[in-house]
């Protein structure tokens, strides 16, 4: 067995990242398909807006999970996050909360005001982060290992850094729940439905649950034995210097680097100047992170060349 199939079979979790097509989606499939071979139930994660996971597995891939492949014991389940779904569900919990609380001549500009946070900066990647978060807390209950296939990489860091965030910004909404609790309460008594108290309590509760589901993430990002990251790279310069990056800031934020994937090498008998120039590349690179070398693999689409590259990497 490879070092990276060792160092992601002892985790929960792992985050494959690194630039835009050099082959996270390829390289997370078949590491979760070499696990399922091995009798392991994975769940494979797309948090890419440019998602391929169903392209690469020729199935239709969604917001709800399916399966990919399928053993004696193990399998391969994928799912590709739909951002604009969790902003819809979540604006439409607050529309109705608001629509509730407040009096009907606001109710037009409290419409308003949700339709601006819809394309606001940060909501759509507040839900992405929403959707990891509760992905990686079903996936942990299901799964033996969940396998996010992420967004090209400064992205994700970005993803990474925000738990802390968003934790506070729960704790807010919880703050703001507790004065329009009290103002329900005053209206209540002023002849308001009880109904409302227990659609608030209902509320509460979600935004509760919210909060220790973001606790999780960031306990479960911090711990060096239940999850790591895998940076995919191919054996040029800017993508090489963007692992470099990565890898600082992964350390950073005490995210563990705990393999990194050289993708695509050219054929050393085809292709040998290219290749030496490759071989220079990486011996020169330390990140901290064994390498693992994968080989070009001609039309790599569908079951057999994810199992050829399983069979590379394992
Ligand atoms: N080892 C490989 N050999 C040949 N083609 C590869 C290999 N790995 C990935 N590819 C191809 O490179 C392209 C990008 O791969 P993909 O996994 O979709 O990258 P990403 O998810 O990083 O954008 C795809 O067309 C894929 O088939
Ligand atoms: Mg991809």
């Amino acid at each position: 067995m490879s070092d990276l199939l060792i160092a992601t079979g002892e985790r929960r979790a792992i985050f494959v990242g690194g630039k835009g097509g050099v082959g996270k989606t390829s390289v997370a499939s078949s590491l979760a398909l070499a696990h399922a071979r091995r009798g392991s139930r994975v769940l494979v994660v797309s948090t890419d807006p440019a998602h391929n996971l169903g392209h690469l597995w020729e199935t239709r891939v969604g917001d709800d999970a399916v399966t990919l492949w399928e053993g004696d014991e193990g399998r391969v389940d994928g799912v590709e996050i739909d951002p604009a779904r969790t902003v819809d569900a979540h604006l439409s919990a607050v529309a109705e909360t608001m629509t509730r609380l407040l009096p009907e001549n606001l109710h037009r500009a409290a419409r308003d005001h949700l339709e601006s946070a819809r394309d606001a900066p940060g909501t759509h990647e507040a839900a992405v982060l929403e959707r990891v978060a509760e992905t990686l807390e079903a996936g942990l209950d299901s799964y033996d290992l969940v396998v996010f296939d992420t967004a090209p990489s400064g992205h994700t860091l970005h993803l990474l850094a925000m738990p802390e965030q968003m934790t506070g910004w729960t704790e807010k909404l919880l703050a703001n729940r507790d004065r329009s609790e009290r103002y329900a309460v005053a209206y209540g008594s002023l002849g308001g439905t009880k109904d409302t108290s227990d659609r608030d309590a209902e509320l509460r509760r979600m935004l509760l649950r919210r909060k220790a589901r973001f606790s999780l993430m960031r306990d479960s990002l911090a711990d060096p034995h239940r999850t790591g990251f895998v940076i995919v790279t191919v054996a040029e310069p800017m993508p090489i210097a963007e692992s470099r990056e990565v890898a600082s800031q992964l350390a950073e934020l005490g995210v563990p680097l705990i393999g990194v994937v050289a993708n695509r090498l050219s054929p050393a008998d085809l292709m040998p100047l290219r290749r030496s120039r490759e071989d220079a590349l990486l011996e020169a690179l330390d990140l901290g992170a064994p390498i693992t070398r994968i080989p070009l693999i001609d039309e790599l689409i569908g079951l057999p060349s994810l199992e050829r590259l399983a069979s590379a990497l394992a």
